[in-house]
């Protein structure tokens, strides 16, 4: 058993040496298998209530069970002599019936849900049906029998397993050489013979997810370092700077708001990939600043264009409820009073979308449709609006505006908040044979039909703010310099592109997207959303200024600059052809981030009905692994006649 241990120090960890058979019986030592890229569903919490998942705090252990059939739950539930077990199951099999009755049943320890590339499901939505259904504008006050979604339930896919609260750790596992270890593990000895129960030992999985905070934000906002409030920032520019240091409003300042929103969530904690739910309008904002810039500096518009993303809109309107709560106190750039409209992009996807509400813009808006090939259609005017931002400014004040939307009524996205609303739903797909940068520069079918509704919003925004009509046609969303299927492949496929890399000196992309859950902003996550947006937006809507890398932290000292007008990145710049460093410059722009910290936890208001509310508690540890128990006491041992881990060892 020893040698045991000594032959395996020897292997090199090659793909087919990593695991070498085991032989012989009661060996005492313990081995574990620990399981990599595993992401949990954690505990939030809010005025009222607490979601999400958590295990004991020394870990939930169960033998396991791979659920693949009917009589897979039976077993687990009800016949199976081994309770409790950790399930191990395919995203097909996570569904809210299933989940509900494991949720009931004492038998079940835990969850790990695979999550394959490959698998596709029909429609999963875990969130509600009615999202953000308390803090939009409809209440007692407001459209009250449009309240509640009575008139359109937006997301009817949503089964609000997101919302609930389970008492046992559910992981999210990768789907990869791990998950067939696992699968081995259970196969050598845990099935059924001829319908027999198996013998220990038996292999067992552990499931490491303790929350420390309890019961609602009201409770653990009162003990200190158990909870932390969502909070991020939102970004913002303006073609015509505005005096960041002045605060309320400003004479002469008349803003068309252009908004999206920044965040997406699923069931898992840090996965929100939301291509259509999110991404699809960020872009489409990002290529719409890009487009009008240009024009905007050559024959400004009468009204100033006032660009926003909005964080944490998932969660009661985090970031925009922020936003006029400081317009509201003065607080902010400028006060309600200067918003003279607002265009919010919505999910955007498919090309014939209809628009939401009200006033002249739509008009505005239907012109410039009718030149483009987009095709537009309104819906009944007792419609209510979809979830958005916007909803919080109407809330405080009449204001005219638009959302545009590809669905009528209910969201057409089947994949609303879930971990499958990816590219691969919006069919960006690549030839095989392309390397990451000829996959960049690949027009999709997705990025065509967004490049569409991009000139359609760049020229509606130029419009609406009392440009000249005469230059309208000068407006295209770009094929070229910033083009929209770069960014989509950028913040859906891969981030740490040659294009985003070159963006700010700091920036220092991970593989694959960025983050698109709000998260708590404590550890000024490269991966978040947010500063590609920011840095994006700066390169589309900035000037390449001659300042050195001194003057541009300190530009007040250079004449004709201004650090309450403008902000100032340094730059790497884009690689020259014989050389992999950039040259670095600075570049002038008007984007900044703003507070997307809910007014709940300035005033402090923890049981808010007003504003968001939602924490995330913390957590000390986050593990997953699997091993062999020799008894019902699930005593560990070594995982015998399997494979034990070189690295474990
Ligand atoms: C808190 O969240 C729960 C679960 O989604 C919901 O039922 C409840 O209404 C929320 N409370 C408030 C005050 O919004
Ligand atoms: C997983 O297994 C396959 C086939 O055995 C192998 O080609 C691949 O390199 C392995 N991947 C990892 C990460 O070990
Ligand atoms: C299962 O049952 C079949 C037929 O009854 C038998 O041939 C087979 O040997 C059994 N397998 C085991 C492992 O007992
Ligand atoms: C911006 O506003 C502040 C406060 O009103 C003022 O002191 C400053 O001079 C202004 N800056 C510019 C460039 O106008
Ligand atoms: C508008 O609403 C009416 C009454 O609910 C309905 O008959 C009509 O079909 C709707 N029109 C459209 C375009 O949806
Ligand atoms: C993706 O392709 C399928 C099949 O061609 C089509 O039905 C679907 O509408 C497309 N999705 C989008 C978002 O364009
Ligand atoms: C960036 O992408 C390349 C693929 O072009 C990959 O090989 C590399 O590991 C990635 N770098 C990081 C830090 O993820
Ligand atoms: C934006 O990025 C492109 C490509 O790297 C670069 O050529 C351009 O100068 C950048 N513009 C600004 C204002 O940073
Ligand atoms: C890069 O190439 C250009 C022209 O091919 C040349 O003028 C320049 O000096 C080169 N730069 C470096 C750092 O070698």
């Amino acid at each position: 058993m020893i040698c045991c241990v000594q032959v395996l120090l020897r292997v090199k960890p090659s793909v087919n040496s990593l695991y070498l058979d085991v032989s012989g019986s009661s060996v005492e030592q313990k081995i574990y298998i620990e399981l990599k890229n595993t992401v949990p569903c954690v505990r939030l919490l809010n005025a009222t209530h607490q979601i999400g998942c958590q295990s004991s705090i020394s870990g939930d252990t169960g033998v396991l069970h791979v659920l693949e059939t009917e009589a897979d739950l039976d077993w687990i539930l009800s016949t199976g002599p081994h309770p409790p077990y950790m399930v191990l199951m395919e995203a097909t099999f996570f569904t809210r019936p299933t989940m509900m009755r494991m949720k009931n049943s004492t038998r079940v320890a835990g969850v790990a849900v695979i999550n394959s590339n490959t698998t596709a499901v029909e429609s999963f939505s875990p969130h509600t049906s009615c999202p953000n259904q308390n803090t939009g504008v409809y209440r007692e006050d407001y459209g009250p029998d449009l309240a509640n979604c009575s008139s359109t339930v937006w997301n009817p896919l949503g089964n609000s397993m997101s919302y609930e609260d389970f008492t046992f750790p559910i992981f999210s596992l990768k789907d990869d050489n791990q998950t067939q270890v696992m699968r081995k593990c259970y196969e050598d000895h845990n099935m059924r013979v001829n319908g027999s129960a198996p013998q220990y030992p038996l292999c067992a999985m552990q499931l490491f997810s303790h929350m420390h905070a309890v019961t609602d934000t009201v409770t653990c906002m009162r003990r200190a370092e158990v909870c932390d409030p969502l909070s991020d920032f939102n970004v913002w520019a303006s073609i015509r700077p505005i005096n960041a240091s002045a605060k309320g409003h400003k004479n002469n300042e008349s803003v068309v708001i252009a908004a999206a929103r920044l965040d997406g969530r699923s069931f898992f904690w840090d996965i929100g990939t939301s291509a259509e739910g999110t991404v699809s309008g960020i872009v489409t904002l990002l290529a719409a600043a890009h487009a009008l810039y240009p024009v905007t500096q050559e024959a400004p518009p009468v009204r100033n264009i006032f660009f926003t993303f909005f964080q944490g809109e998932t969660f009661d309107y985090i970031g925009s409820s922020r936003m006029v709560y400081d317009m509201k106190q003065d607080k902010f750039v400028i006060n309600l009073d200067n918003v003279h409209s607002v265009l919010e992009i919505g999910q955007v996807c498919t090309t014939t979308f209809p628009l939401f509400q009200v006033i002249n813009l739509v008009d505005n808006i239907k012109s410039v449709a009718s030149t483009l090939n987009v095709s537009l259609d309104e819906p009944n005017t007792t419609q209510a609006l979809p979830p958005s931002s916007f909803q919080r400014f109407l809330r405080v004040q009449p204001i005219p505006g638009v959302v545009l939307a590809d669905h009528k009524s209910s969201f057409i996205n089947r994949y609303y908040e879930s971990l499958y609303d990816t590219a691969a739903y919006l069919n960006m797909t690549y030839p095989s044979d392309l390397s990451p940068e000829e996959q960049m520069e690949y027009e999709t079918e997705a990025s065509k039909s967004l490049t569409e509704v991009a000139t359609l919003v760049a020229r509606s925004l130029y419009k609406q703010a009392g440009g000249n009509d005469r230059l309208l046609i000068n407006i295209t969303a770009d094929a070229k310099m910033v083009s929209l299927h770069m960014l989509l492949y950028g913040f859906l496929v891969r981030s740490n592109n040659s294009w985003f890399i070159t963006l700010p000196s700091l920036l220092s992309p991970e593989s694959g997207p960025p983050q698109y859950y709000i998260g708590l902003r404590q550890d000024n996550s490269v991966k978040s959303v947010t500063r590609f947006v920011q840095f994006v937006m700066a390169n589309a809507t900035g000037t390449v200024t001659s300042l050195n890398q001194i003057q541009c932290q300190n530009p007040n000292d250079v004449p004709g600059e201004s650090k309450d007008l403008y902000s100032y990145h340094w730059v790497s710049g884009p690689p020259s052809a014989n050389s992999t460093e950039g040259d670095p410059y600075c570049v002038r722009t008007s984007v900044r981030l703003a507070k997307a910290l809910s007014p709940a936890f300035e005033l402090p208001e923890y049981g808010s009905r007003e504003y968001s509310t939602w924490t995330e508690s913390r957590w000390k540890t986050i593990r997953a692994r699997i091993f062999l128990v020799a008894s019902p006491q699930l005593e560990v041992m070594v995982l015998l006649g399997f494979r034990c881990r070189l690295d474990e060892v």
